[in-house]
This record gives structure tokens, sequence and C-alpha cells, in this order.
């Protein structure tokens, strides 16, 4: 496997290639993922692989410029759930990146690429790799505003209320099933560790 620091020019590459206006912000985004998801191994001592935390991170948001049809035909290729599609768009680049960099950069390791599926809506099913590029997209340095806050400063103390954090703003905005789930799991995770 490429190291992280390949995968970083990689997805500078893929990104210029998209032509997208914001792709500077996006990409600084993703290495400050990188540098959070690393500050939380250390911070909690998790017995995570580094490396494979690195590139997880790096290419969370891989897919983040596909189009829509890039979409549609992934999920006829691997027979998906065609409600997919109906999904908000925010989550395609999650959901279906892991499609685009198995193609697109022969990247095989379940464990990266179901961290980078979760990333965005989490679930039920997160391994400690997904729960910390979860947790590390929603609280690098670039997350400035009120609904980070809470999420940020209990990220360097208590990992899994930090979790509840995330998965309570996305509640305010949204109270979906898989959320309400999340939020009952993590609360009964927190009280045990
Ligand atoms: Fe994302
Ligand atoms: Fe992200």
């Amino acid at each position: 496997m490429k190291t992280s620091a390949e995968f970083d020019v990689i997805l500078w590459n893929k990104y210029l290639s998209s032509g997208s206006k914001d792709i500077k912000l996006r990409y600084e985004h993703s290495l400050a993922v990188k540098k959070k998801a690393l500050e939380l191994i250390d911070t909690f001592n998790f017995k995570l692989d580094k490396e494979k935390t690195a590139i997880a991170a790096v290419l969370h948001d891989y897919a983040k410029y596909e189009t829509k049809e890039r979409y549609r035909e992934i999920v006829k290729r691997y027979e998906l759930d065609i409600a997919l599609l109906d999904e908000n768009p925010k989550v395609h680049h999650s959901l279906l990146g892991p499609f685009v960099i198995k193609e697109e950069l022969g990247l095989e390791d379940e464990e990266i690429l179901a961290a980078i599926a979760t990333h965005t809506l989490g679930s039920l099913k997160m391994s400690l790799l997904g729960e910390v590029i979860f947790l590390a997209d929603f609280t690098e340095d670039g997350r400035i505003g009120p609904e980070f806050e809470a999420a940020k400063r209990l990220s360097r103390i208590d990992f899994y209320g930090a979790i509840l954090e995330k998965i309570k703003s996305k509640l305010r905005i949204y109270p979906d099933e898989l959320s309400l789930k999340l939020y009952q799991k993590y609360q009964e995770v927190k009280w045990k560790s």
C-alpha cells in the first residue's frame, strides 16, 4: 500500500482534476482530519495503526467532487440499493466513496473503506478506526463555529462524549432513525467506558 504522504499528493491531483473552486479548503480539511485523527490516537492511547488511520483520514473525502452520473453508474455496477441516490447528496461521497477509491486507487483495505463509508452518517457497526475518522472529521482545527465547540472540547478529554456531541448536532438538524439509534448506542458505550 502507498504511504499516507503519497496519498496526500494523489488527493490533491484528484481535486485539481475536478476543476472545482473550493479545492484548497477541502484539501486543507483532509489534512486537518489526518492531524486530528492522529491526535485522537495519542490523546486516548488507542492501539490503532497510525499509517492506516492517516490513509483513511486523507482519503475520507476523496469522492467529494464526483458527478451524479458517476454515483448512478456505481450504484448500477455494484447492484447497490437505488434508494441511495435519493439520500441527501452530501452523503454520496461518503457512502459511495469506497467504490470510487477501490476503482481508482486499487485500495482494498476493508477497514479503511468502511471508515470512509461511515464518516458522515456513522453506523452502529463502526470499528474504532471508523469512530476516530467520524470524530476527526467533525473536530479538526478548521471546524469553527458554535456547533463544533462542545465536540472539539470533549475530543481532548472524553472520546465517546465527543462522539455523542457530533450525533447530537446531527439530531438537532434532522432527527433520523439512524442518528437516534447511534445516540442510544454511544450513551451506553460512554457509560461503560
Ligand atoms: Fe465528508
Ligand atoms: Fe470531511
